[in-house]
Formats: C-alpha cells, sequence, structure tokens
C-alpha cells in the first residue's frame, strides 16, 4: 500500500492530472491516490489542515506543468510567491517531512532552477524528475509507477486477525508476565512499590495488537491504578490516537519500566536492566508487527534490541521515521515517536507529534 498525494495546480495541469490518475489507478488503490484536500471547514486552520493530508502519504508527486513557474493571481502577483499558495504550501511540507518528493513535468515544461524558487520550495530543483510525454504516456506512467512501488516503505506488514484460542493464549502469556513481576522481590523498584501500596503496570489493550506502543515508566496514577498513561500523558495519547481513528482496545501499550520509579525520575541502568527481559517477553507475546516508542528510553533500547545502525542517533533525529527491520518472528517496523508528555511542557510539539503520528496510519 502506497499512499500517493497528486499536487497539482489546476489551471496548468488538470487535464493531465486526470489522464494520470486514469493510469495510477491501474497500479493503486484508488483510496490510496489523493488529489484535491477534501473540503475545509470553516474556522480550521487550512495550513495545517494541507500539512496532516502531506503527512498521511508516501510518496508526493508535483506535477509541473507549461504554467506553474508563472501563474499569475488576479492582481498579477506570481502565485508560488503567495504564502497562502496551496501548491507551495503542500510542496514545502512535503519536503520539511521528508517524503519521497517526485516532480513530475507534462506539457514539455522544464524543471525550474533554485534561483526561480521560493527559499522554501528551493530544494525542490534537485529532485530527479520524471517527464510524461503525449505520446508516451503509458509507458511513461508504468516507468513512475514503478519507483513508487519500488521506493514505497513497502507493503508494511499486518497480522491476520488472531483466533480466540489464540487470544486466549496470549491473555494467558501476559498474566503470566504480571504474576511474575508482582512476586520478584528482587526487582529494585518492589519496597517502593509494596511500602507505597502501588501496583506494576503490564500493560493494556488487544494481546494481538498489530501496533505496540512502548513509554517510558507508570506514573503515579498509573501505578494506583495498574493501568498504563491513564494519567496526564495519557490524555494526550488517547487524543493522538484519535487523529488516526484508533482507539485503545487497537493496540497495546505498555513501558520500558513495568513499576513506578519514586519523584518522577528517569529510569536507571540497573532498572532497565531489571525490567527489558519483561518488556522483551511482552514483545514475544503480542508479536506486533510495529513498534511505536514513545520518548528516548524505549527508543534506545529497542533500536539496541534490534540492533539498527539508527542506535547511535538521537529522537530528535529519528522521531517520525519507519525503521524496516526483522525480529526473530518476521518483519516489523520500529517507529520512534516523542513522549507524549513533551506536549505538556511544550505546545508547540504537539504539532510534530500528530504529524508524526500519521505514519501509523500505513499500518491500519
Ligand atoms: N508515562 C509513561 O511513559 N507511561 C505511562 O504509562 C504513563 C506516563
Amino acid at each position: 500500500m502506497s499512499r500517493i498525494f497528486i499536487n497539482y495546480r489546476r489551471q496548468d495541469s488538470e487535464g493531465y492530472v486526470g489522464r494520470l490518475y486514469d493510469h495510477l489507478i491501474r497500479h493503486f488503490e484508488r483510496d490510496d491516490i489523493f488529489m484535491d484536500v477534501d473540503s475545509i471547514k470553516p474556522g480550521a486552520d487550512f495550513v495545517q489542515t494541507l500539512e496532516d493530508a502531506v503527512a498521511a502519504c508516501d510518496v508526493f508527486i508535483a506535477i509541473i506543468g507549461p504554467q506553474w513557474l508563472h501563474a499569475v493571481t488576479e492582481s498579477g502577483e506570481r502565485r508560488l510567491d503567495q504564502w497562502n499558495d496551496f501548491v507551495r504550501i503542500e510542496i514545502s511540507s512535503a519536503l520539511r517531512q521528508n517524503k519521497l518528493v517526485i516532480p513530475v513535468l507534462v506539457g514539455r515544461a522544464k524543471m525550474p532552477s533554485p534561483s526561480q524558487l521560493p527559499d522554501e520550495i528551493n530544494p525542490l530543483a534537485r529532485r530527479n524528475a520524471i517527464e510524461l510525454s503525449h505520446n508516451h504516456f503509458s509507458h511513461d506512467v508504468e516507468k513512475l509507477a514503478n519507483i513508487i512501488k519500488e521506493s514505497v516503505p513497502a507493503n508494511p506488514s499486518f497480522k491476520p486477525r488472531a483466533t480466540n484460542e489464540v487470544l486466549r493464549r496470549k491473555e494467558a502469556a501476559l498474566k503470566a508476565v504480571r504474576l511474575d513481576l508482582v512476586n520478584a522481590t528482587t526487582s529494585p523498584l518492589y519496597s517502593f512499590r509494596v511500602e507505597n501500596r502501588l501496583f506494576p503496570v503490564i500493560g493494556e489493550g488487544s494481546p494481538d495488537a498489530n501496533i505496540l506502543f512502548i513509554g517510558e515508566a507508570p506514573g503515579k496514577t498509573e501505578a494506583e491504578q495498574g493501568r498504563p498513561f491513564c494519567g496526564p500523558s495519557g490524555t494526550v495519547l488517547d487524543e493522538m490516537l484519535e487523529t488516526i481513528s484508533l482507539k485503545r482496545e487497537d493496540v497495546f501499550l505498555t513501558n520500558i519500566l513495568l513499576d513506578r520509579p519514586p519523584a518522577k525520575r528517569e529510569p536507571t541502568p540497573e532498572e532497565l536492566a531489571f525490567y527489558t527481559p519483561f518488556v522483551d517477553r511482552i514483545v514475544d507475546i503480542i508479536q506486533p508487527a510495529v513498534i511505536a516508542t514513545l520518548g528516548r528510553f524505549a527508543m534506545q533500547y529497542i533500536l539496541k534490541k534490534l540492533d539498527l545502525p539508527e542506535k547511535r542517533q538521537t529522537i530528535t533525529q529519528l522521531h517520525g521515521k519507519l525503521i524496516k527491520t526483522h525480529i526473530h518472528y518476521g518483519e516489523i517496523h520500529v517507529v520512534p515517536l516523542f513522549h507524549p508528555a513533551v506536549v505538556l511542557y511544550s505546545a508547540s510539539q504537539k504539532d510534530t507529534l500528530r504529524q508524526d503520528f500519521q505514519k501509523l496510519r500505513l499500518f491500519l
């Protein structure tokens, strides 16, 4: 499944785009090709709406026709220079989000040079373009379709629906993990848990989830209730899940520490060493196709566990990326995400988190 966003200027290339669409649907599902962002509601931030639409795609096709560069508004100003030009906003958003951006030349248009473009879409000029010629249209679209199929983070893994028997077995295995932890008096957080009448937090959700979220550690509310993400970070997480039409019951939520550490402090190496074998057991039971890590502790652990080359990179470098690899039960994608708590301290991070969550739509 490759989600393809076609960016074009109506008065420049509408005819070509219609023809391109008719050819592309021979290679891809109709629902995976987006041409026009659905009506933007009154009062909505249209820039954000366009950004979200771009975030949901894997491949961004920028159609460049003969009028693309010089098209003007009614008052004679170049459209590309206008801050609210949809074409410009979408291209700049795709470049910023590191999408695969393919310029597609139609109507004998030439690729613009960097000096002809506004700064924010200037890198478009460096992208290798493909031309759709009038005489070889089908052949050229086929070439484009093959490029898309080869370059997209292809065939994100999906799991077949588990039978009731499998679900029962997995539920029982998760209960066993909980019981082992309850009785593990050697845990570095055992006395803190018992003295404060707290619960361990194994996790919650579908025992056969396609997507497993791993956070940092239960907070006070979570440890009092024995459930993950039921405090303020959980409210943010629920909101993010809602943006991609997911419910908690569709995924599994756990943490890299399964007991609350005192005084909101970060996990210690000793605690990580104790709890991560339990987390490994949870991964092995659920066998997710996607592990979405929330925050740097879970990210570092999973990247190291899977011995990925990205293990030395920071969360600032890796957030929102899809990292495809193998685990003993098959193919898996790791998606590092910021921890929802960042939104509690910095509202501006909410947009980033929301955009990164859009990546998970590939696996729904
Ligand atoms: N923060 C986490 O990392 N996990 C929780 O369960 C709650 C808050």
